[in-house]
């Protein structure tokens, strides 16, 4: 049993740093309140301390490693999942302006393209990603390009998969033209058309896992943005240690405005590009010179 609310809220820190690498520090006893308080409803407690001895009398029974679905959901609710169509505009404009232009020409022999949305959330950075190709790169509908996009939570996924936003979050980066050429009106909401969604493999990832290499292909982009400020210094080093090893040596990494590799992983350097928190490995080969894509595609 959990006897008071510091215990309580402890656990809670601990499960959720073991989990998925999400620091909370005391600052954040308000979320845990508010985001407990609601699960618990859910789930038919009286009290948050009702749902934690719950949650942690299943998990005792549990080896360590042991999952069930109670903790999963405790660590779920705990997760902060804001995004948005088009977030921060820069990095869209970004990859659609240089990091394709350069990168199409160097995979035109093999027609492979592979870009990863590694905390996707609710599913809106990988169908931006997935606009920005169908808009401006008709050539690669002839590609095998593997859009893969993850998440740890259950809950987010479930969403992304259905690609279904309220007109709330639409009018959330997505001007009229594009709502009218990708989505269409279902009741209130508005639903992803099916050729833009078959694009993506939604799939939960925890970006915790030390072999999350073997998961995943060599790829050419990766948007880990907006998932490192949750980390504490060290998980953030061990997070970017496996990005590098599942970058390939001339792609690209974009992070959140707020983020840097910076004092964690000096393997990479800031592509000093538009206002993009975009990155590549040091040393990484150079970007083809005069060939344009469209040459090259040709
Ligand atoms: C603030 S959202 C960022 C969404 C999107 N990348 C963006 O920038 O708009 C952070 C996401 O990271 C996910 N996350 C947190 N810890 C994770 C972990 N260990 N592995 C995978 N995803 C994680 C959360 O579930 C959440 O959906």
């Amino acid at each position: 049993m959990l006897s008071d609310r510091a215990t309580s809220f402890e656990f809670v820190r601990t499960l959720v740093r073991k989990r998925s690498g999400i620091v909370l520090g005391a600052e954040k006893d308000y979320l845990i309140q508010a985001r407990l308080t609601t699960l618990s409803r859910k789930e038919g407690f009286d009290s948050i301390t009702e749902l934690l001895d719950q949650t942690k009398a299943l998990l005792d029974q549990l080896d360590e490693d042991g999952h069930h679905g109670l903790g999963e959901k405790v660590v779920d609710a705990l997760t902060t999942n804001e995004t948005s169509f088009f977030r921060d505009q820069h990095p869209f404009e970004c990859l659609r302006n240089h990091v394709l232009p350069d990168l199409l020409p160097r995979r035109a022999a093999e027609r492979s393209l592979k870009i990863w949305s590694a905390a996707c959330s609710t599913g809106q950075e990988p169908y931006s990603v997935a606009m920005v190709l169908q808009e401006h790169f008709p050539e690669l509908r002839d590609w095998p390009v593997q859009l893969i996009a993850s998440d740890l939570s259950t809950k987010c996924l479930e969403r992304a998969r259905q690609g279904r936003y309220s007109q709330m979050e639409v009018s959330r980066g997505l001007p009229a033209p594009r709502l009218a050429k990708f989505f269409s009106r279902r009741g209130l909401d508005w639903v992803v058309h099916d050729e833009l969604r078959r694009m993506i493999d939604f799939r939960q990832i925890n970006l915790q896992d030390q072999d999350l290499d073997l998961a995943l292909p060599q790829l050419d982009v990766v948007f880990l943005r907006n998932v490192l400020i949750y980390f504490d210094k060290e998980t953030s080093q061990q997070i970017l240690g496996r990005i590098r090893r599942v970058l390939r040596p001339d792609g690209y990494l974009f992070l959140g405005g707020a983020e840097t590799t910076l004092f964690l992983d000096d393997a990479f350097e800031r592509v000093p590009l538009n206002q993009a928190s975009c990155y590549r490995l040091k040393h990484h080969s150079p970007t083809t010179p005069t060939r344009s894509i469209h040459d090259a595609l040709s």
